[in-house]
């Protein structure tokens, strides 16, 4: 977000105030003198007027690289979390990961402060299409992905899976579409059709896809057509 936006929505105070504040030299964006209004403040900025630190009251909600070896939980005992990648200056305390990926699987991950958001995302009522990219470890048969993509009993349910999108990319790579979240749902449908999955990546959920600039590990607030596009 802009930095006079920033100001103007942390404090209240119109553009134009803002403005004759960061002409006079009242602005600090970590601790240094700023006067670009038109500054992007990314996430863990620590932004103040006249030595007060502004922060932006509402929802958060960022996107991020998940690396494997990391868990999709707010705690755990053994393995670091995704929340452990954030910035030490946002308050994980209340803090909701949306559509959660096992310890091995890379990728898309979304997190935020809004239950409402992130139950619209992961409500099987909504049946947000999520894609995943996997290495397979034999080739993908013909009849195998006729199955996935006509629909099959996962062990242990009682209904079928919706039918999934399947784009073939290589002997034993594809891009798989499924439009619910059921535990390992990925790595049981390949398990289901005599395959195995070798590694897992999400690149989208519905319509908010994982920006390439994003290295593992990185992350970045969500735009607000992202926000509101799901
Ligand atoms: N399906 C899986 O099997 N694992 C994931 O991490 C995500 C979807």
């Amino acid at each position: 977000m802009r930095l006079d936006k920033y100001l103007a929505a942390g404090t209240g105070l119109s553009r134009s105030l803002v403005h004759r504040h960061l002409r006079a030299g009242d602005v600090t964006l970590n601790k240094l003198p700023i006067k670009a209004a038109g500054h992007i403040v990314q996430t863990g900025d620590l932004v103040s007027l006249r030595g007060e630190l502004i922060k932006l009251v509402g929802h958060g909600y960022w996107m991020l690289h998940k690396p494997a070896g990391y868990v999709c939980a707010n705690r755990d005992d053994q393995y670091p979390t995704v929340l452990d990648l954030l910035a030490v200056e946002i308050d994980t305390s209340n803090l909701q990961i949306a559509g959660r990926l096992d310890l091995d699987t890379t990728g898309l991950v979304l997190i935020t402060t809004d239950g409402d958001w992130n139950h619209r995302l992961t409500s099987p009522r909504h049946s947000c299409l999520k894609r995943y990219r996997l290495q397979l470890a034999e080739p993908l048969t013909a009849s195998a992905q006729h199955t996935l993509e006509a629909g099959l009993l996962l062990q242990g349910e009682t209904k079928p899976t919706k039918p999934a999108q399947v784009e073939v990319l290589g002997e034993r790579e594809l891009r798989l579409g499924i439009s619910e979240g059921k535990y390992h749902q990925v790595k049981r449908m390949l398990a289901a059709v005599g395959n195995h999955v070798v590694s897992l990546h999400r690149e989208a959920i519905g319509n908010i896809q994982l920006d390439a600039s994003l290295a593992p590990g990185q992350y970045r607030l969500l735009s607000p057509s992202e926000i509101t596009g799901i």
